[in-house]
C-alpha cells in the first residue's frame, strides 16, 4: 500500500490510467532555481551533495516551488566513478574533470567496486532524510549514470560532444572497456538496491550519450549493462531509463522490461510509441530550450506535446535538463499546463 497524497508518478509507471498525467522536470533540482543559486555561493558543488540536509532542502525546492508530482535527490552521476576511487572536480563554467582518466587496462588496478554503504551512505542518508521532509507529498526518484555514460566521462576525464577518445578506448582494447563497464554495472547495481533501500520509489538510468553510438554499438557497449541494471531492480524500485538520442533503440529498451523510457524532442511520441508498444510509459519530451519562450507559447506548444501523446501512458517531462537561464514562473507554466490538461481523443 502506497501511503503517498499523490502517487501520480507511481501508477502511470505501472501502466495504470491515472485522473491526470504526472509531471516532473529532468534536472529540476539546482541549476535555476534562484535558492538553489544562492546555496551555490555558499557551499562547494560536493558539498551540497554530501551534506543530507542541504541535498534534501534542494531536493525539495522544485516540489514547494514549482509543483512538480515528483522529487529527484539532488546529487550527480559522478559520484559513482568518485566513490570507484577517481577524483572528479566540477569546475565552474567548464563542467567535469576527471585528472586522472582512464586509458589503459593498468589503470583498472586503480579502482574498484566500492562498499557502497561506506563510499555513497551520504547519498542514502539524504533520501532518507529527503523521504521524511516530503512526508508523503510525492514520489521520489533516485538516480545513476549509465554504464555507457560513466565510462565516457571515466575515459574522456571531461564533457565533450563526440567522446571520440572514449570510442577510441572501446574500439581498440575492447576487452579493457568491457571489464571497465563490468566494474561501473556492479557498483550501480548496489548503489541503486541501496537508494530503493533508502526511500527511492523509482530508479532513472541516466544515458546522456547514448545517442553516440550506432544501433549495434549501443547494444553491446550500453544496452547489455543497462539490462542488467534493470533486471537487478525489478522487485524493489520502478525503473526509468533515458537514453538521450538514442530513439533508433527504443525498441530494444522497452525489452528489457524497465516501466518507463524516456525520449527527446527530436522524436514524436506517434513514433516512440509504435516502436515500444502499448504498455510501456513514455517519458518527455519537451524541448527545453523551448521554455524561454513567452508564458502563452509554452502553454500551448506543452499542449500540442501532450495531445501527440495521445492519453498516454505517459509522463509530462522535459526532452533533456532544464536550462539554467529559464525563468521559475516559465517553469511553472510549463508544469501548470500538464496539470489542468485533460486530453480528449480526436472523434
Ligand atoms: O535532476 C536533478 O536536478 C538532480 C540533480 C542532477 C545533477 N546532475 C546535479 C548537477 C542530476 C540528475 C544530474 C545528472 C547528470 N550529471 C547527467 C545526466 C543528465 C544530463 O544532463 O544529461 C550528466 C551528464 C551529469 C554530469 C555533469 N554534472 C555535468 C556535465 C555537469 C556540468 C554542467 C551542468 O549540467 O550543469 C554537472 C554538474 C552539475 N550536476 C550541476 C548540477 C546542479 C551544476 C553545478 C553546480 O550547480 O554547481
Amino acid at each position: 500500500m502506497s501511503t503517498l497524497k499523490n502517487d501520480l508518478l507511481l501508477r502511470a509507471l505501472r501502466g495504470e490510467k491515472t485522473e491526470r498525467t504526472p509531471v516532473w522536470m529532468m534536472r529540476q533540482a539546482g541549476r535555476y532555481l534562484p535558492d538553489y543559486l544562492k546555496l551555490k555561493e555558499k557551499y562547494s558543488f560536493f558539498e551540497r551533495c554530501q551534506t543530507p540536509e542541504l541535498a534534501a532542502e534542494i531536493t525539495i525546492q522544485p516540489v514547494e516551488q514549482v509543483g512538480v508530482d515528483a522529487a529527484i535527490i539532488f546529487s550527480d552521476i559522478l559520484v559513482v566513478p568518485q566513490a570507484m576511487g577517481m577524483e572528479v572536480q566540477m569546475v565552474e563554467h567548464k563542467g567535469p574533470l576527471l585528472p586522472e582518466p582512464i586509458r589503459r587496462a593498468s589503470d583498472l588496478d586503480r579502482i574498484s567496486v566500492p562498499d557502497v554503504e561506506d563510499s555513497l551512505g551520504y547519498v542514502f542518508d539524504a533520501l532518507r532524510l529527503t523521504k521524511k521532509m516530503l512526508n508523503g507529498r510525492v514520489p521520489l526518484i533516485g538516480f545513476a549514470g549509465a554504464p555507457w555514460t560513466l565510462l565516457c566521462y571515466m575515459v574522456e576525464g571531461k564533457g565533450s560532444k563526440t567522446f571520440d577518445g572514449a570510442k577510441a578506448f572501446c574500439y581498440t582494447q575492447p576487452e579493457v572497456a568491457h571489464r571497465l563497464l563490468q566494474l561501473i554495472t556492479d557498483t550501480t547495481i548496489a548503489y541503486l538496491k541501496g537508494q530503493a533501500a533508502a526511500g527511492a520509489d523509482v530508479v532513472q538510468i541516466f544515458d546522456s550519450w547514448g545517442g553516440l553510438l550506432s544501433p549495434e554499438d549501443f547494444e553491446i557497449l550500453s544496452l547489455r549493462y543497462i539490462r542488467q541494471i534493470v533486471a537487478a531492480l525489478k522487485d524493489e524500485a520502478l525503473t526509468i531509463i533515458f537514453a538521450k538520442g538514442a530513439w533508433q533503440s527504443l525498441e530494444a529498451m522497452a525489452a528489457t522490461g524497465a516501466h518507463g523510457l524516456g525520449i527527446d524532442w527530436c522524436i514524436r511520441p506517434q513514433v516512440a510509441r509504435q516502436l515500444v508498444g502499448p504498455k510501456v510509459t513514455l517519458q518527455g519530451n519537451f524541448d527545453p530550450a523551448k521554455l524561454v519562450s513567452p508564458i502563452p507559447v509554452i502553454e500551448r506548444e506543452v499542449r500540442a506535446m501532450l495531445d501527440a501523446f495521445e492519453g498516454g501512458p505517459h509522463i509530462a517531462n522535459l526532452g533533456h535538463g532544464i536550462l539554467p537561464n529559464i525563468p521559475v514562473d516559465h517553469a511553472r507554466a510549463f508544469v501548470e499546463t500538464v496539470k489542468n490538461y485533460a486530453y480528449e481523443p480526436a472523434r
